[in-house]
């Protein structure tokens, strides 16, 4: 096994959750993360999970003296890289901030990939890129565009990858475009941990259950949907963790073939895949849900729409099933014990 994976962004969400099923799947890891938006306590628990101590290196993907330092101390098989700022909000007061971060970054990350001859990434895009679809489910090949500079910032990623990979055949790149990522890891030592009050549905339905905050605001019940209320792909973090491991063993597999064979119908290039479920819930499905497996009350009230927001949105997951082999298998139901598990154990997240 081509084993030694550098992950950026490791000790976030996401990234916590993938590192444990990476080393679950065999595969040494390296972390690198400036912790702008996390904090070592995190990299503790996932130790602690995995029984041995994480590789943890404290820096920024902008940081090119430092990522060339830890290239040339290890031979890296793969960059997964999650590394980056996500809150849509702040990119619009902020936007110089997260074009330089998420786009400058990234092309800092993949030059110094160059120089080291590391050319294979999983990259963390997002459903945010197909902006407002014009048909559901949304595949792989539908229309992108994107309406804040967070969005922007993902797309802008993907364009760089793909031109990447049409200058020189040995990049393999995959982008992956998560759906809507909630729920923790069963142990209940490891979730999301949002900075003050979250701006996503799950966190602030936990927080309420919890009775951190008063009451949900459900933003519209005049969509045309199943109830009025906005509809997603929710996708369990533990599953959206598989889904790297997935991409990895396909990138092995489609490399190997191809220095066997020589052959370019192995080479992997831009490819771009959907993490989904293919399931759509709506927020009124999904606060009973929680109440029913938490027990506690979930008091909402509706407000008007959110800017931005779209009525729904949900992946088609053929995709990743046909190439990867892999699939979405915990339900909503898992998604709300899980969440509700993680708040109750750590009401103030890591702090
Ligand atoms: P997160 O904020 O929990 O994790 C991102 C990590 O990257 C943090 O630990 C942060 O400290 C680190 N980071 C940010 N900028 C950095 C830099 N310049 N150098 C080094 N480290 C840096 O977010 P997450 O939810 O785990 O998301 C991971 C990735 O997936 C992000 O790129 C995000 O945009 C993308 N994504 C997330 C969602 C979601 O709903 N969570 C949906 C779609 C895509
Ligand atoms: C948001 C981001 C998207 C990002 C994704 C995952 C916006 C416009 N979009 O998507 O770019 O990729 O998070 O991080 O911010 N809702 C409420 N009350 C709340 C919070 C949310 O009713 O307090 C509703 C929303 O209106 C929406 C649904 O819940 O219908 C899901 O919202 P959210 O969790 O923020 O995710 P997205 O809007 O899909």
């Amino acid at each position: 096994m081509k084993n030694k994976i550098l992950v950026t962004g490791g000790a976030g969400y996401i990234g916590t959750h993938t590192c444990i099923a990476l080393h679950e799947a065999g595969y040494e890891i390296v972390v690198y993360d400036n912790l702008s938006n996390s904090s070592r306590e995190a990299i503790n628990r996932v130790s602690n999970l995995i029984g041995q101590p994480i590789e943890f290196i404290e820096g920024d993907i902008r940081d090119a003296e430092l990522l060339k330092k830890v290239f040339a101390a290890h031979d890296f098989f793969s960059v997964i890289h999650f590394a980056g700022l996500k809150a849509v909000g702040e990119s619009v007061a902020k936007p110089l901030l997260y074009y330089n971060n998420n786009v400058s970054g990234t092309i800092t990350l993949l030059q110094v990939m160059a120089e080291y001859d590391v050319k294979n990434l999983v990259f963390s895009s997002s459903a945010t890129v197909y902006g407002d679809p014009e048909t559901l489910p949304i595949d792989e090949n539908s229309k992108r565009s994107c309406t804040n500079p967070y969005g922007q910032s993902k797309l802008a990623v993907e364009h760089i990858l793909e031109d990447l990979a049409v200058s020189d055949d040995s990049w393999n790149l995959i982008p992956l475009r998560y759906f809507n990522p909630v729920g923790a890891h069963l142990s209940g030592q490891i979730g999301e941990d949002p900075n003050d009050i979250p701006n996503n549905l799950m966190p602030y339905i936990s927080q309420v259950a919890v009775g951190k905050l008063n009451k949900l605001n459900i933003f519209g019940n005049d969509y045309p949907t199943v109830d009025g209320t906005g509809v997603r792909d929710f996708i369990h973090v533990t599953d959206l963790a598989q889904g790297h491991v997935a991409a990895l063993n396909y990138l092995e597999q489609k490399i190997s073939l191809n220095e066997y064979k020589n052959d370019q119908e192995y080479s992997v290039g831009f490819l771009p895949i959907n993490l989904g479920t293919g399931k759509g819930t709506s927020v009124l499905e999904l606060i009973s849900t929680f109440s029913k497996v938490s027990g506690q009350a979930v008091p909402y009230q509706f407000a008007s729409r959110r800017a931005g927001d779209i009525a729904s949105c949900y992946a088609s997951a053929d995709k990743a099933k046909e190439l990867l082999g892999w699939e979405a298998k915990l339900s909503i139901i898992d998604m709300c014990q899980d969440s509700w598990r993680w708040q109750r154990q750590s009401p103030n997240g890591y702090k």
